[in-house]
């Protein structure tokens, strides 16, 4: 699959955004070593900080089949803001973890794209490693 067809997944999870509260719509599309794509939308709740983003329902719908880190060999995600979704802190965290450093996450709004990695959105990470010991 190529980082145009994955971005263009993520657009097709996008259409399913629930944002009531925000209006922002955000899709997510993981792509597997076998093919497969996961994809996620955000999920937003009156308890507004039981809100789910994209990314993370994306990785999440992929641990939840069984996928794992090494797994996992590209993330797109999308927006329909005016610049692109650069992933919240919170996701930034749980990509640290479930996906691998250098695995290319393609940021994209339909007009600007960005390509990024974990290593460069979070440096200095808290991972697993500091926990168990
Ligand atoms: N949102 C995401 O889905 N991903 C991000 O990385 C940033 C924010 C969603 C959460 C909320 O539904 C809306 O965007 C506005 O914050």
């Amino acid at each position: 699959m190529t980082r145009e067809e994955l971005i263009r997944k993520a657009f097709e999870a996008m259409e399913n955004s629930y944002a009531p509260y925000s209006g922002y719509h955000v899709g997510a599309a993981v792509l597997t070593d076998t093919g497969k794509v996961y994809k996620g939308t955000n999920i937003e709740n009156a308890s507004f900080g039981a809100t789910n983003c994209a990314e993370r329902s994306a990785v999440f719908a992929a641990y939840s089949d069984g996928v794992r880190k090494d797994n996992i060999t590209a993330v797109a995600i999308v927006s329909d803001g005016d610049r692109v979704c650069a992933p919240c802190g919170i996701c930034r965290q749980v990509l640290s973890e479930l996906i691998g450093q250098d695995v290319p996450i393609y940021l994209s709004n339909g007009t600007q794209e960005v390509d990024m990695t974990i290593r460069r959105l979070l440096p200095m990470q808290f991972g697993i490693e500091d926990v168990i010991r």
